[in-house]
């Protein structure tokens, strides 16, 4: 892999470097990933050069938002429901062990450490700039692959028509879990043709850094042309299936959330417009794009659909 994966007994960068020095470093690797270079390596060995860096299709130019903002301002319900909750519940998510189940209509179903689902060097990681949006928007430099990878390598049956995907269920650890917010554990789902479109990533990490625990760690996905909900973090479970899987803010409130929550300014949320957004860092508010302006990319996969109704 070529992003350092460290253990939780493991020091953090912060503890055995002078705060000055890791701030100094923390910009530097921002800069990177600004400039397209030097980007998810451990930093003794930024200097190495000799590896290929190239960011991943798709990649925005746009600013990106601050690490600080990317990392503080989060929904991850499992860990509470405000916005600074999760980093400052972060340390409650235990990542290890961690296993991945892939199973359902696929003829290679199994379960694996995390190390070996991410082991095989055909997972490609890249840096994907991508935007999300959910209200707010953010523009953030995933580390991650193309999420087809892992479904290729399960080889999908001709029956399977939609992705199933599970977050972690640890009630004793997650305080949101102990409590009806929402009903446990989070799922998620994509139709198998969304799951397989390469602009839907499974992120392993961001800014070239290690996946905070409040962004989803050790693995979450990212769909950036649809509202942030289904970007389902801290994946135990991947299943295929035929029919449509349920997901967890449809579940709770099917009038507000449907399937496929495509970024859509045109069909406002019962309870608020969604024509616009307010990126993190600007005072302006900006006009939401259809498909958050990956139109040309995905708006094929809806040909025919009306998506009033398949909101
Ligand atoms: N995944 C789980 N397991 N639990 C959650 O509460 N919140 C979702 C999504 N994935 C959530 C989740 C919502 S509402 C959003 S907007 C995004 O995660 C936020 O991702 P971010 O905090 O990395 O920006």
């Amino acid at each position: 892999m070529l992003i350092r994966r460290h253990r939780s007994s493991d020091p953090r960068p912060s503890e055995i470097t002078p705060r000055d020095v890791y701030q100094r470093r923390r910009d530097f690797l921002k800069t990177g990933v600004a400039l397209g270079a030097g980007l998810f390596l451990p930093a003794s060995t930024v200097a190495d050069s000799s590896l290929d860096f190239s960011p991943g299709p798709f990649s925005t130019d746009e600013a990106l938002t601050p690490f600080e903002d990317v990392t503080t301002y989060n929904n991850f319900y499992e860990l509470g429901t405000g916005k600074s909750d999760p980093s400052r519940n972060a340390d409650l998510l235990r990542t290890e062990p961690w296993t991945v189940k892939v199973d359902g209509l696929c003829a290679n179903s199994g379960e694996y450490d995390l190390e070996d689902f991410l082991r095989p060097r055909e997972l490609q990681e890249r840096i994907y700039r991508l935007r999300c949006v959910e209200g707010w928007s953010m523009v953030i430099p995933w580390v991650g692959f193309e999420l087809n990878r892992v479904l290729k390598r399960a080889e999908p049956l001709g029956s399977a028509r939609y992705v199933a995907f599970e977050t972690v269920m640890d009630p004793d650890n997650l305080p949101g879990q102990r409590r009806p917010v929402l009903e446990w554990p989070y799922v998620e789902g994509l139709r198998l043709d969304e799951a397989m479109h390469p602009l839907t990533i499974l992120a392993v990490g961001l800014y070239g850094e290690e996946l905070p625990n409040q962004n989803g760690a050790p693995l979450r996905l990212v769909v950036p042309w649809k509202y942030g909900f289904k970007s389902i973090k801290s994946i135990v479970r991947i299943s295929f299936t035929e029919v449509e899987p349920p997901t967890s803010w449809n579940r709770s409130q099917p009038d507000e959330y449907g399937f496929y929550s495509n970024v859509n300014p045109d069909v406002a949320h019962p309870r608020w417009s969604q024509r616009t957004e307010r990126r993190i860092g600007e005072f302006r508010r900006r006009r939401t794009e259809p498909f958050n302006g990956y139109g040309e990319e995905v708006a094929s996969l809806y040909e025919g659909m009306d998506l009033t109704r398949h909101f």
